[in-house]
């Protein structure tokens, strides 16, 4: 099957073309015949954060021109002229009102390129920035009306969970093997941390979650009171990073709050709030932040997989996946590999390739083919995006 993608659930404008071959249960393979991605943290950099109303402007800007590289890349743009209606321009111009100008230059591509054969649009309809979800869901809706092909919702945190479990092939492809169930999945990113069981595939159950800052947000706020550019996860791994490779002692420690608590949820305010009464009104040198962005990145890491080996043992879970934007970080990533294998040999883990960690439209392709086998297709006057839609049953 084929399906177009579209993710523009937070700073990144997205859309990939895939063909999908579901072979039962979670083994599939994808060929990627187009990907194109827009980041828009170059502008958001500026005003040290997202603002919803600027990334929905960039969106807005983005989704025609990404989309025609798309469509390039799969060799989908061929010259030729649809025949839009009176009637149907009409509906699509009402439906886009509020994405200003995107009706205009949907409607000049669609006379220029013929209808592709999508057997679904996936796009993502939450978790996110609402204002942002939904210039991704009216464009979906669009798309469906212009070609009449229908739309799969998908979840951005179940597009993470695909993204962690795909293998990148030798030849190029994707595929996801079949997995041993159940599966836990920890997702991080700048507005989740949750351990999430999927004891069937596509089912998920709550197991845990941050009782307030998520552990991204952490990261990006910790990088603030040191100094350092937005998006801070990756500013604060490298200074820790170098402190390691620098083989001093670090002074600095600081508290992994809940560490001990019998159940899976997670704190991170607290570990912020520490860090911050250690900066206040000082000024630093580039070793003692060093040492803090080192002491910061050990406590988190710490308390992730405390509260993942938790709930791994509470469920029986045989596969991990790590998902979500800071799967990234290179000390979570190597405190997982290294102590599952020495804990618990036996549990398969499952982590992002680098390209497909942060947010893209490949891992929302994905997830949406298995509900396209299933044909879980949206009522298109029903779909809404949901800012805070959960990944539960
Ligand atoms: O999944 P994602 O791209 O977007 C959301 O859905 O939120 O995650 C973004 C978050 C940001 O908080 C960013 O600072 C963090 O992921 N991040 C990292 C790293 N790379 C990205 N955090 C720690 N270490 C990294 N290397
Ligand atoms: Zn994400």
């Amino acid at each position: 099957m084929r399906i177009l993608s579209i993710e523009t659930s937070c700073d990144e404008t997205a859309i990939a073309v895939l063909d999908a071959d579901l072979k039962g249960g979670t083994a599939s393979r994808f060929a990627v015949l187009g990907n194109a991605l827009l980041s828009q943290i170059d502008i958001h950099k500026e005003y040290g954060g997202v603002f919803p109303a600027v990334a929905k402007r960039e969106h807005v800007k983005h989704l025609v021109p990404v989309l025609r590289q798309a469509f390039t890349q799969a060799g989908l743009t061929v010259e030729a002229t649809q025949e839009v209606s009176a009637e149907l321009r009409q509906r699509i111009t009402e439906l886009l009102v509020r994405e200003e100008g995107l009706a205009e230059q949907l409607l000049a591509l669609a006379t220029t390129v013929e209808p592709p054969t999508l057997d679904a649009i996936a796009v993502t309809h939450g978790p996110g920035l609402e204002p942002a979800l939904w210039v991704g869901v009216n464009f979906a809706k669009a798309l469906s009306m212009l070609w009449n092909v229908p739309v799969v919702p998908v979840n951005h945190m179940e597009g993470h969970v695909c993204a962690a479990l795909t293998r990148i092939e030798s030849e190029g492809g994707l595929s996801i093997p079949e997995i041993s169930l159940p599966l836990l999945s920890l997702l991080i990113s700048g507005g989740h941390t949750e351990l999430v069981l999927s004891k069937e595939w596509g089912s998920y159950e709550l197991m845990g979650a941050t009782r307030d800052d998520a552990v991204g947000e952490a990261f990006d706020k910790v990088a603030r009171m040191l100094g350092l550019p937005y998006p801070g996860g990756p500013e604060v791994s490298k200074l820790a990073e170098q402190a390691r490779a620098s083989g001093r002692v670090n002074l600095v420690t600081l508290p992994r709050p809940m560490i001990n608590d019998p159940h899976c949820d997670f704190s991170f305010s607290g570990l912020k709030t520490a860090v911050l009464y250690m900066v206040k009104g000082r000024e630093l040198s580039n070793t003692e932040k060093e040492d803090v962005a080192w002491a910061f990145e050990d406590a988190a890491a710490d308390v992730l997989y405390a509260k993942t080996l938790r709930a791994i043992e509470s469920s029986g879970a045989r596969t991990l996946a790590l998902g979500g934007g800071v799967s990234a970080n290179t000390h979570i990533r190597r405190t997982f590999t290294e102590r599952l294998a020495e804990k618990h040999p036996e549990i398969s883990l499952a982590i992002p390739a680098a390209s497909l960690t942060t947010d893209n439209a490949i891992m929302i392709g994905i997830a949406g083919a298995y509900h396209t086998a299933r044909e879980e297709f949206a009522d298109l006057a029903a779909l809404k995006a949901d800012g805070n839609l959960a990944l539960r049953d």
